[in-house]
């Protein structure tokens, strides 16, 4: 368990080698300071400003709206806020697909101006080259495969990957080809457990971070709001364990200061000056 006395920073060498010896990796999103100065304090190896900032942050139906100045000044926010973690920055719709020179410009911008050390691409195999360009520069990247929401009208929905054969095989050979371009890690989202865990075993260093990917993969991955119960109502996809329960908690604590004000009980004298 982590300690606040050892403050020694969370790489990308950390991760692999967390994979290599066995110990889980523990990831959560943050895009904003303080909650990422909670997630460093209670201990968690990575910290990702996904682009789901978009969804749970800004309120967008999908993560196809957001920007890079946007995820570049939550980036910034969450850097400063970490001391230990790894953070890892999520390249957001159009920042990298349309060639390498733009992702690798675009993935520079998360280290020099928001202070992240790694970057998140979305996409299997035919991202790879991309990737590769990458991670070249100087730029460690985590690959994100299985359902990857930037391609969420092409899916058709939320569905889970790896159920046939020909969605196994191409999972599968997505992974190895990040691996051999260079990639740390990589997500498995809403990736069939069975081939989730092939995958981990097939994989020399990369690790494999899920959700709804199993429980087999080297680590795991839940986005701050929806683990808090900061969340809309309805959505409670079957891999989304609940940590907490905060909506009641903040309705309460805002009804009270409603009535307070309206009743003349707050401030009191001792709150006054
Ligand atoms: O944007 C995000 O939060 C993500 C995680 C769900 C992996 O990509």
């Amino acid at each position: 368990m982590y300690s606040p006395r050892e403050k020694k920073k969370v790489t990308v060498q950390t991760i692999i080698k967390q994979k290599a010896k066995g110990e889980k990796i523990t990831v959560l999103t943050a895009y904003d300071y303080f909650t990422a100065r909670l997630l460093d304090q209670a201990g968690i190896d990575c910290i990702l400003v996904g682009d789901s900032a978009s969804n749970v942050i800004h309120g967008h139906g999908s993560t196809l709206p957001i920007t890079m100045d946007t995820m570049v000044a939550h980036t910034a926010a969450v850097a400063r806020g970490t001391h230990r973690a790894l953070v890892v920055a999520d390249m957001p719709f159009l920042s990298f697909q349309p060639s390498a020179e733009t992702a690798i410009l675009n993935a520079g911008r998360f280290l020099k101006e928001g202070g992240a050390t790694a970057v998140k691409i979305e996409g299997g195999m035919e991202m790879a080259p991309t990737v590769k360009r990458v991670i070249e520069c100087g730029i460690p990247v985590m690959g994100h495969i299985g359902l990857t929401p930037q391609s969420i009208h092409r899916f058709g929905g939320p569905k889970v990957q790896g159920r046939r054969k020909k969605s196994r095989d191409y999972l599968m050979e997505s992974a190895l080809a990040l691996e051999e371009a260079g990639c740390f890690s990589m997500v498995l989202e809403l990736v069939e457990a069975g081939i989730a865990a092939e995958i981990t075993g097939a994989l020399g260093t990369a690790a494999t971070i899920g959700i709804g990917a199993g429980v087999e993969c080297d680590g795991q991955v839940l986005v701050i709001n929806d683990m808090l119960g900061l969340r809309e109502e309805g959505f409670k996809p079957k891999f989304l364990r609940e940590y907490a329960n905060l909506s009641p908690v903040i309705l309460d604590a805002v009804r009270n200061y409603i009535k307070d004000v309206r009743d003349k009980k707050f401030p009191s004298s001792d709150e006054s000056y």
